[in-house]
């Protein structure tokens, strides 16, 4: 943590949530707003790049404006500003990127570059009571990533295993659209589970039958289609198929950090990223620590998924590493997480 009290604007706009945060170090949230574009995307099934560039472009002033009034804050309080880098969608990013740039131009203040998914890992350490101890290891599941990481300090990670081809909650998202639900399909498909049998339909668990840390998950996704396509009577069993689905991705997850836990006889576990939100996911590895000496950790169930306030939070926590504040816009699609 920094010794002097620093106040942090970040914004995030790599996918499609628009959100600015204000984060003081000593304070620590003062603002958080969230605008999703969910609506805007759900007719096509999907994330259309260009609406979600143009859509942050038009939201980006307005959600200053709530963020600033809502702690009654002026733009000169600010000490530094952060936006998310990548990875995400390119047009997307630019436009947090320039916004983020042209306020600390305005301002004469530093101005840091972000990676997302280093946001959704240290997101469970901003409201924790207790923290984890360092090296810690950490599962992130978001829409667009499946990473197990070692975390030897802030901003210091080593990747033990990654997804090879979709990442978890794409596999959640593209299953439940084979299955006719709404984008964004994780939570409808999580949703849908609950009143569904676990056990009704076996479906093997991608690569746990040899070793290593990598998932893979389209597999999974065509053993889940064929499944769909070869029942006629789809209505009733639903909500099975969807339970025996989601079960299958836990169990698996499962497998691969009782494995990461045994490879690096680290004691505790952080999990965030979007799918962090799913309630089995939480469930199942609670109980697997429970009786031990082993320990997890979950972000705040609302910043599971996309938010600014886990760019200011990581803003905050890089800051005394030292920066590379410039007005150059350089932002990423793809970026390793090993390569901060
Ligand atoms: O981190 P995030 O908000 O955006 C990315 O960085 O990708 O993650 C979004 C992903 C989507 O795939 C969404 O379906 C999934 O997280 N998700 C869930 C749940 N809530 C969100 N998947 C399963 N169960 C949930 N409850
Ligand atoms: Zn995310």
């Amino acid at each position: 943590m920094p010794n002097s009290s620093l106040t942090f604007l970040a914004v995030e706009s790599s996918c499609d949530e628009t959100a600015i945060a204000i984060y003081n170090s000593e304070k620590g949230v003062l603002a958080n707003e969230i605008y999703s574009q969910i609506p805007l995307h759900r007719e096509y099934g999907g994330v259309v790049p260009e609406l979600a560039a143009r859509d942050h472009l038009r939201r980006l002033p307005l959600l200053l404006q709530q963020a600033l009034k809502s702690g009654t804050y002026s733009l000169t309080d600010i000490d530094i500003f952060a936006y998310t880098a990548g990875p995400g969608l390119l047009g997307a990013l630019m436009t947090g990127a320039t916004f983020a740039k042209g306020l600390a131009f305005a301002q004469k203040k530093p101005v840091m570059a972000i990676h997302h998914m280093e946001g959704h890992l240290l997101s469970p350490l901003l409201c924790a009571k207790e923290q984890p101890e360092f090296p810690f290891l950490s599962l992130l599941v978001s829409g667009g990533h499946t990473l197990l990481v070692a975390v030897k300090a802030i901003g210091d990670y080593e990747i033990l295993g990654q997804t090879l081809d979709d990442a978890v909650g794409e596999s959640f998202d593209k299953t439940a659209k084979l299955m006719g639900l709404p984008y964004p399909g994780g939570p409808e498909l999580a949703q849908l589970a609950q009143t569904g049998n676990p056990k009704k339909f076996k479906l093997s668990r991608p690569m746990t039958n040899r070793p290593g840390l990598d998932f893979s998950f389209s597999g999974l996704k065509t053993q889940t289609r064929l499944l769909i396509e070869s029942n006629p009577n789809m209505a009733e069993v639903r909500a099975d198929i969807a339970a025996s689905f989601e079960q299958t991705i836990i169990d698996t997850i499962l497998i691969k950090c009782r494995r990461a836990w045994q490879q690096t006889g680290y004691r505790d576990l952080v999990i965030a990223g979007g799918v962090s939100a799913n309630k089995l996911l939480r469930q199942t590895l609670q109980n697997e620590v429970r009786n031990t000496n082993r320990r997890v950790f979950f972000p705040e169930q609302a910043l599971s998924t996309d938010n600014a306030l886990m760019i200011a939070f990581a803003a905050s926590l890089q800051y005394p590493r030292g920066i590379d504040s410039n007005l150059e816009i350089n932002v990423k699609a793809r970026w390793a997480l090993d390569n901060l």
